[in-house]
């Protein structure tokens, strides 16, 4: 694992087995030092997700995070706020610089609870879709637009923003979604543009199918709120190539190497992390 000895800023991190707790592990373990966020403690719950599994009693989301990373001998700390808020946003930008007095790695990976806008096409309240759109595409914009001057100023940077391949081919019942991570891949390659002659690198990662209680909330949907067993799961599991679910952990391994030193030629790209579903 390749030494990164930089501040990174984590939205979205808020869930235990969420993909953005996996991030901040991964990067606490290359030696960053790190600001974990969410828009509450605990991340926002989504009306489908199951109960999280062993060790949920004890989990206080960023706050148990930052402890965790602490504990192993990493540096973090928490902050909480709404992306979709420039007010928030100004607030924990200025929080995470007063901390650490810098900010050189900036991963959006917050985004609106699964059922949020979820539907057919003539089903999705507007009020709904307009606010998958605010927190995914505004809150992701806001972040990096709050975060860009400190990376320009120091002449390096690393923007990685969590996207989706429903953003590259679609997502039944998923049409904000959709539209949403298709917009985040294209501010992924406009900063990549505005702000790599500054030093500063800015890619996408697109996950497939990983396996957080994100991922069981749609199946549950799917199933109209019924519990899940195994054999339900398995059912519905897409066919991967590599024959087994996505981990949080495997998107975090892509962060991490988008984030390192010797990722400074990748620049504008869209990395998909689906174990071979996908093959464009
Ligand atoms: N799990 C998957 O299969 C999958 C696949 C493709 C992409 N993704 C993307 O990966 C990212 C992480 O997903 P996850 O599976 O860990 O599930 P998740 O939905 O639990 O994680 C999203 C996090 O964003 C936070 N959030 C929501 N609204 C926010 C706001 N307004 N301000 C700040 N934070 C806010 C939530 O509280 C939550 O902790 C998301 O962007 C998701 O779209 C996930």
């Amino acid at each position: 694992m390749s030494e990164i000895s930089r501040v990174a800023l984590i939205t979205g991190c808020g869930k235990q087995d969420g993909i953005g707790a996996a991030i901040a592990r991964r990067l606490a373990a290359a030696g960053c030092k790190l600001v974990v966020t969410d828009i509450e403690a605990e991340g926002a719950r989504d009306r489908f997700e199951p109960d999280a599994g062993e060790g949920a009693a004890s989990w206080r989301g960023v706050t148990t995070l930052v402890d965790e990373i602490c504990c192993s001998g990493g540096s973090a700390t928490c902050i909480t706020g709404d992306i979709s808020n420039v007010a928030n946003v100004e607030e924990m930008v200025a929080q995470a610089i007063a901390a650490y007095g810098s900010i050189d790695i900036l991963v959006n990976n917050a985004g609106a609870p699964f059922s949020m806008a979820h539907g057919n096409l003539d089903d999705i309240p507007i009020d709904e879709f307009e606010r998958v759109m605010a927190i995914n595409i505004c809150g992701t914009f806001q972040m990096a637009r709050k975060v860009a001057p400190y990376l320009r100023q120091q002449k390096w940077g690393r923007i990685v923003n969590i996207a989706s391949v429903a953003g590259r081919v679609g997502s039944k019942l998923n049409s904000a979604y959709a539209a949403s991570k298709a917009g985040v891949i294209a501010l992924s390659q406009t900063w990549a543009l505005e702000l790599g002659p500054y030093g500063v690198t800015s890619n996408a990662v697109l996950p497939g199918f990983i396996f957080t209680n994100r991922s069981l909330s749609g199946m549950r949907k799917k199933l109209g709120g019924a519990e899940l067993d195994q054999g339900a799961i398995e059912k519905m599991m897409p066919n991967v190539p590599v024959g087994r679910p996505g981990r949080a952990e495997d998107v975090a391994s892509m962060v991490a190497f988008l984030a390192s030193e010797e990722a400074g030629y990748v620049n504008g790209q869209s990395l998909i992390v689906d174990g071979g579903n996908l093959r464009l």
